[in-house]
């Protein structure tokens, strides 16, 4: 019996080419999974069709979208998790999830080797890779594009020669990966870092710089999960969903950054994120309101690491389930209401109430009712300044 590999299969040139090369170059039989991770577009009974057309021996769309939405964009969120503080780890976050299930895939169709498309200078193989060798250290890893060069033009000559049934000449100018926490585009004329990103880069936002009147929502939270929008409960995924119709039709949450890669290559990213961008400014001013300061100043730290540990390709790693475990804890005060307005390209908050409110209004007015005492404010400087000062005494009389 031949030997079996299950590629993460998109539907795109470089994937479906990888099919046929796969097996020229190794005999194994493929089968295709791709998994919907919320990006929309195309559709998957089509992508799916196309696996087998291209010589897949079986070919299945894993519906991943709420277990996406649930069990990585929630800890995402509940992490304000942005990565270089721009960055809210898009690509990065459902590379562990597509593994999981490239294993589970592999597992049922008795396949001893997992296969993608990546090139071998992203971040994504080594998400891919890092993640399958923590959950299934006996699987093998073939990557045709890095490992078989299978270059651009070899793959477009492969479809061409065996007429695979794929868009060659209007295949889209740009790497593009996106799900449902946002989109990313890369090369093209984008990888001159003098050239500006043009309305045709981007599909979850309109152009903010559009007239349009506002929109104004209030998302609810509990436990620092999105419960509820304009007062209907939602699940995770339909907060985020209807954020990415209502914050990307205003233009939220465009992002250009040129970013540091594992790699150790600097590159140029632009990311559409609405929204991830409206959720996680609305969730950290629902922090601000009901986490005790010290709290949030030592979670500050953490949400850093925690994005850096997942844009690495840690996800499976010891120290992101332990930095998890903290930032869950941290959430237990987080229930609330945040209101916003969305316009112009901004997710700008405008309201907060929460029965976990520190805010004191006796204790922050400067108008009547008042209760704290201004007087133990000089002893406090006094005390909390003495180390500086006596220092600086010092430091004047040398
Ligand atoms: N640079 C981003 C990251 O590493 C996005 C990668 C997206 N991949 C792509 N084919 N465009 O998370």
């Amino acid at each position: 019996m031949s030997s079996r590999v299950v590629l993460a299969y998109s539907g795109g040139l470089d994937t479906s080419v990888a099919i046929g090369w796969i097996t020229e170059a190794t005999g194994a039989e493929v089968i295709a999974m791709a998994a919907d991770v919320g990006q929309g577009g195309e559709d998957l009974e089509a992508v799916r069709q196309r696996a087998l057309d291209c010589g897949a021996v079986a070919s299945e769309v894993v519906d991943l979208r709420t277990e996406f939405a649930e069990q990585y964009c929630l800890p995402a969120l509940r992490a304000n998790a942005l990565y270089l503080d721009r960055y809210p780890l898009v690509s990065a976050l459902s590379r562990p999830l597509i593994s999981a299930h490239l294993v589970d895939a592999a597992r049922r169709h008795g396949a001893d080797t997992v296969a993608h498309g990546c090139t071998g200078k992203g971040n994504d193989q080594v998400r891919f890779e890092v993640s399958i060798a923590a959950l299934a250290p006996d699987l093998h890893v073939y990557a045709p594009v890095r490992d078989s060069g299978m270059t651009r033009d070899k793959a477009i000559a492969f479809a061409e020669e065996k007429g695979l049934p794929i868009d060659v000449t209007h295949s889209s100018p740009f790497s593009v990966d996106q799900n449902l926490w946002g989109r990313a585009v890369e090369t093209g004329f984008l990888e001159d870092i003098w050239n500006a990103p043009t309305e045709e880069v981007y599909a979850y936002t309109s152009d903010p710089g559009a007239p349009r009147p506002p929109d104004e929502v209030v998302i609810g939270f509990e436990r620092g999960v999105p419960v509820a929008i304009d007062g209907a409960a939602v699940t995770v995924l339909q907060a985020i969903e209807a954020l990415n119709r209502r914050a990307g039709a205003q233009g939220v949450g465009r992002i250009d950054m040129v970013e540091d890669r594992l790699v150790g290559i600097k590159s140029r990213e632009v990311y559409e994120a609405p929204g991830a961008i409206a959720l996680i400014n609305a969730h950290m001013e629902l922090e601000n309101v009901t986490v005790e300061r010290e709290l949030a100043r030592f979670k500050r730290g953490v949400e850093q690491r925690w994005a850096e540990l997942v844009y690495d390709g840690l996800w499976f790693s010891p120290l992101r389930s332990s930095l998890q475990a903290f930032i869950d804890s941290a959430q237990e005060s987080v229930t609330g209401e945040v209101r916003m307005r969305l316009h112009a390209g901004q997710a700008t908050v405008t309201g907060r109430r929460s029965e976990q409110s520190l805010y004191r209004f006796d204790l922050a007015t400067y108008d009547s009712g008042d209760t704290y005492d201004q007087s133990q404010a000089r002893g406090f400087i006094e005390v909390f300044g003495m180390t500086t000062k006596l220092a600086a005494q010092r430091d004047r009389r040398q």
